[in-house]
């Protein structure tokens, strides 16, 4: 495994593998690894020749009064993470190697980065696209890897490799848990025991919807409501919603598409998301549309069989 500072060595030693015909694979990450990052590095290993993971806290995609100083580093750890998890490549820039002086475009996301922590953190997305931009075109990957944990940061990327026509594969990786339910997350390491044993509300409302779902409800309300209800041990809520899954755009009144119900939510300090797909299977037929199908099947085997002179 080597470890790259710069765009320039990167770019040089990812150059020899290109030309010998190497199919490479991207996890891009701020560090503080875990089993959730480790999920994705194993996708990439198992898909592609070579893994290149980034090591990056980018600085755009933080506001002003968020914890971007503060945010959990621990490159040591992470570097034997990559290692006995399979990665050939580590790139950990510097934050002047990615934005120089003198940096001034920036990738602008539409509609889809504009509700959920759209809304809530603005600019965001911004800094999210932007970055991913810039180290696509640096890696050039066949294939980079995302985790579902951060739904609509997957959304948004899917919308800008297709509308700045990038030549990249995204994969979406689903999301890991610890044993009870929460997501993991690097930000986890924020919270006090108490606050720990409070944040399993998050995912226990999340499941509950979706088993009222399995079940048949399809009432968006009635689902949200049923989550919310869950959800009680949280300092704030700050959203949780219902969402068309590959649009982002506000569900009407019953879950008919693949929908994905989203919360953030504040537990003690620390602001946590997360999400749960909700995805109606393929319209099912009562008993009498049944009959009336095989009927028809019937009848067209028979003129199949017999010519048109049978009906
Ligand atoms: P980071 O929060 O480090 O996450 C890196 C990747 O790991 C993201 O694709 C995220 O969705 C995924 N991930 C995090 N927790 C996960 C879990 N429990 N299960 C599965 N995947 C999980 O997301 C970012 O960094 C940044 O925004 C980045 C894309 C690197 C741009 O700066």
């Amino acid at each position: 495994m080597q470890t790259f500072r710069t765009i320039k060595a990167l770019t040089q030693c990812l150059k020899g593998y290109r030309t010998a015909g190497l199919r490479v694979g991207f996890v891009p990450t701020m560090g503080f690894l875990h089993a959730g990052h480790r999920a994705l590095i194993a996708e990439s290993v198992a898909r592609c020749d070579i893994t290149v993971v980034s090591i990056f806290v980018n600085p755009t995609q933080f506001g002003p009064n968020e914890d971007l100083d503060r945010y959990p580093r621990a490159l040591e750890a992470d570097h034997d993470l990559c290692r006995t998890a399979g990665v050939n490549l580590i790139f950990v820039p510097d934050a002047s190697e990615i934005y120089p002086p003198g940096f001034q475009t920036y990738v602008e996301p539409g509609p889809v980065a504009e509700p959920l922590c759209g809304a809530v953190r603005p600019g965001h997305f911004r800094g999210v696209a932007t970055v991913v931009s810039k180290l696509f075109a640096i890696v050039q990957p066949e294939v980079a890897f995302f985790g579902q944990k951060d739904f609509q940061q997957c959304a948004v990327i899917r919308q800008l490799v297709r509308d700045l026509n990038l030549n990249v594969e995204i994969v979406t990786v689903p999301t890991v848990r610890e044993a009870d339910g929460l997501a993991l997350s690097s930000r986890n390491s924020y919270l006090s025991a108490a606050d720990r044993a409070r944040a399993r509300c998050l995912s226990r409302g999340l499941f509950a919807a979706h088993a009222a779902f399995q079940a048949g409800e399809r009432d968006s309300q009635r689902l949200v409501d049923l989550a919310r209800a869950a959800m009680t041990e949280v300092n704030r809520l700050q959203y949780l919603e219902l969402r068309n899954a590959e649009t982002l755009e506000a569900i009407p009144e019953l879950v008919e598409r693949p929908a994905v119900l989203c919360v953030a939510a504040y537990v003690g300090t620390t602001r946590l998301i997360d999400n749960v797909l909700l995805t109606p299977p393929p319209t099912a037929l009562s008993d009498h549309e049944l009959e009336l199908v095989s009927r028809a099947i019937g009848r067209q085997a028979t003129v199949a069989a017999e010519g048109p002179q049978a009906l």
